[in-house]
């Protein structure tokens, strides 16, 4: 007898006996997902209705609130906590879906426990911070958003999930879309950049790459969208900080990227562990109510973030874990994840009747909602797949996506006089530098089940090209003051061609609770590549890093710069084929790139000032010992080859409602090689009722030309591109004048001028 068929017989068994209405929907159940996926989506949505009353009918409130909770197991650590009882809670019904467990084999034994031993059976949903990849691990998404290639990054989250879903997952806390204009702030690394046109563009990529075009798919997971919201505006760049914006900003910067990973299907939503105006965003009913559910019509499930819900005490919101219970649920959070006051006080908020049963009953629809979607009442074991676990964990075909995705995020800062792309013939190259071996490092922060062991680093990337003509010295950690290897790291350079220093940040230091208030490259690593430049040998700086760094020596001293993330388990084959030109550079970064951590916040789309900078007027808005300037603009990159662009052509000066305008450049690779560019689009309202940035991207397109051929690009303006939130915070585009810039990066200065009638 199949597995299937054992579980349907175990649910049929206690559903017979608990009378008709058991009936109905055990006759409902079976075959449930060729019926629904072969049907129209409102059908489907009816069909899953209907089976998910019929089930919720039959629970108690304790196998509710069970429903309502979500606890780790103890095979990761994301979090402070640990409950050593989580497979007791299991058997009793207690919770209803865990996170940080993983396998085919482990997560097939806790399912088992949940469908064969409790009352229902309901099976349990199981998480997991699948953030760039799996095991496979693909660079970090910061890193990956430079790529600005959607289907480069939907096409790894799609391996991602089937990777994950072969080991038993259903469910991944990712995308990350928070945006994030403040580099000291660790979870840079984990979002798409600064940017909010660009960052809901990859949050729909990602989402629909997690999440295909059917979640009862074997290969697919539900995404999870975080942290809601505005967790990347933290006070002073530190993790977990207090937010204050305007409603404004929040609407304008922060929600889009969670609108459009909606937009995209996305099943469930994370809340942020930062209070907003006051108010922890897990007890917020203007984001969870008003927002997400009134005005977007959000139909999936809210999860916390880990002990959010205990961390309202925290804030001085909640007097006591039972009040911030109540606070949460009443304000729309479906889900607890882990601080179980859910699971010690929920019952007795219904029964006191603070908590109302409808109130449960909505977020316990809302979860077998999903759990009916994936197809776990179908079989509950449709995700643990030992054989295709086998198969598909890091293929031959998976890691190579790794190492093409890794190689187009790669951003080139600087290139004096072509150092790069080093010649294959090279006698003798130097590399040096306490990442170029690290494994451990490569792989990046949030690489969840990966493992260190399976990265090929850049050391063994270009052993792989140039053999024994490669040597190899560390120089100095990254992270403590140990000078004791500059002597035979400056012999090895004095011997040889070129110079390739790995320098950067220890993976740890980005990420959650990875906070920095120093942005520099850390370490005695600058001090060596002082010593280095004084070799005279070419210096190839190859930077890993999870923020942007202020590197002002460097980008004056350094021949070259590689801006190379944590680009993980393809990490090494990936840099060497852009050091030896197997691959010609071509991303952008996605982020600024401050001079100094005194610049910070600096975004390319800042607002003009009464004062703008002048810097023959001391009374304008600078800096005395700084140029207002980043290091590295958004949108920069440089290639092998070079690019000239024309003057931006524009189809009429005026824009009617109902109407469009075309913008049109001329894109010419006027270099040796062919090179992938990425044509940027911003626009400025001159005037508006409340100010508006001095530029904002409005779309971009990549183009790949051979050497001396041009491409004509175009984009097309609408009046709906123009909107933003007026003065009485309606969204909408007013008439007036707007500038149109065409070109390489933010800092592009030649425009074209139209009036929106
Ligand atoms: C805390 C992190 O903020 C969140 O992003 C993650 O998904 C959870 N821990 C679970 O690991």
């Amino acid at each position: 007898m199949s597995k299937r068929m054992i579980t349907r017989q175990r649910f049929s068994k206690y559903l017979y006996g608990l009378g008709l209405l058991a009936i109905v929907w055990s006759i409902n159940f079976s075959g449930l997902n060729k019926q629904f996926f072969s049907a129209k989506p409102d059908e489907v949505e009816d069909k899953i209705k209907d089976r998910v009353d019929s089930v919720l009918h039959l629970m108690t409130l304790e196998e509710k609130v069970g429903q309502m909770t979500l606890f780790t197991s103890d095979w990761d650590v994301t979090g402070p906590t640990m409950r050593a009882t989580y497979k007791a809670d299991i058997k009793e019904g207690k919770v209803g879906a865990i996170f940080n467990a993983h396998t085919a084999a482990y997560n097939r034994e806790l399912q088992r426990i949940a469908v064969e031993e409790t009352r229902l059976g309901i099976p349990l949903l199981f998480g997991y911070d699948v953030i760039h990849g799996y095991k496979t691990i693909f660079p970090i998404p910061l890193g990956e958003s430079s790529s600005w290639d959607l289907a480069a990054m939907e096409r790894s989250a799609r391996i991602a999930a089937s990777e994950a879903a072969a080991a038993g997952l259903h469910w991944t806390f990712a995308p990350m879309v928070d945006i994030a204009r403040d580099p000291r702030w660790g979870r840079v690394m984990e979002g798409a950049g600064e940017d909010t046109y660009l960052g809901s563009k990859i949050a729909a990529a990602r989402v629909k790459g997690f999440q295909g075009n059917d979640l009862a798919a074997t290969n697919t997971l539900v995404a999870c969208v975080k942290h809601y919201a505005a967790y990347g505006a933290a006070q002073a760049g530190r993790d977990y900080s207090t937010v204050d914006l305007s409603e404004r900003v929040l609407r304008e910067i922060y929600l889009p990227p969670f609108k459009a990973a909606l937009d995209a299907g996305c099943g469930t939503v994370m809340t942020s562990f930062n209070e907003l105006d006051g108010v922890p965003a897990t007890a917020n009913r203007f984001l969870l109510d008003e927002v997400l559910r009134k005005e977007w019509n959000f139909p999936g499930f809210v999860v916390t973030d880990y002990t959010s819900i205990d961390e309202m005490i925290n804030h001085g919101y909640s007097a006591d874990q039972t009040q911030a219970a109540e606070q949460a649920v009443n304000a729309g959070v479906d889900m607890d994840m882990q601080s179980a006051a859910y699971y010690n006080h929920l019952i007795d908020l219904v029964q006191e009747g603070k908590v109302s049963e409808a109130t449960i009953d909505e977020a316990v629809r809302r979860i077998l909602r999903i759990k009916f979607m994936l197809g776990l009442f179908d079989d509950p074991y449709r995700y643990s797949d030992e054989q295709r676990e086998k198969s598909e964990i890091l293929s031959d075909k998976n890691r190579q996506a790794a190492r093409e995705v890794a190689r187009k995020s790669v951003v080139l800062l600087k290139n004096e006089k072509q150092t790069l792309p080093l010649s294959i013939g090279i006698r003798k190259l130097a590399v040096i530098g306490p990442l170029a071996d690290s494994q451990l490092d490569m792989i990046g922060a949030w690489s969840g089940a990966g493992e260190a062991r399976h990265v090929t680093t850049l050391l063994t990337g270009i052993k792989n090209v140039i053999g024994d003509r490669v040597d190899y010295s560390m120089g100095c950690p990254v992270d403590q003051d140990d000078r004791s290897g500059f002597g035979a790291a400056i012999d090895l350079a004095k011997k040889s061609d070129a110079v390739v220093l790995v320098i950067g940040e220890k993976a740890y230091m980005s990420g959650e609770a990875a906070s920095r208030s120093d942005i520099t490259v850390p370490g005695p690593q600058l001090d060596l590549a002082r010593e280095l430049k004084a070799t005279g040998k070419p210096l190839i700086v190859v930077l890993m890093n999870g923020r942007p760094l202020a590197i002002p020596w460097l980008a004056d001293n350094a021949d070259a710069i590689l801006e190379a993330w944590f680009l993980g388990t393809e990490a090494g084959p990936a840099i060497s084929d852009v050091l030896f030109g197997d691959y010609n550079p071509s991303g952008r970064l996605t982020v600024t790139f401050p001079r100094s951590v005194g610049q910070v916040p600096i975004f390319y789309n800042m607002k003009n000032t009464g004062r703008p900078m002048d810097p023959n007027n001391k009374y304008t808005s600078k800096y005395l010992d700084i140029p207002n300037t980043p290091q590295f603009p958004f949108g920069f990159g440089l290639s092998y080859t070079s690019f000239a662009y024309g003057k931006p052509q524009l189809s009429s000066p005026e824009l009617h409602s109902g109407g469009s305008v075309q913008v049109s450049i001329e894109v010419t690779n006027t270099g040796k090689m062919e090179g992938t560019e990425t044509v940027q689009c911003y626009v400025r309202d001159l005037v508006g009722s409340v100010t508006r940035p001095i530029k904002e991207l409005k779309g971009f397109q990549q183009i790949t030309l051979k050497p001396g051929e041009s491409s004509n690009v175009q984009f097309t303006l609408t009046p709906d591109d123009l909107r933003f939130y007026d003065q009485e915070m309606n969204y909408r585009a007013e008439p007036g004048d707007f500038r149109v810039f065409l070109g390489e990066n933010s800092a592009v200065s030649d425009y074209v001028q139209f009036t929106l009638k």
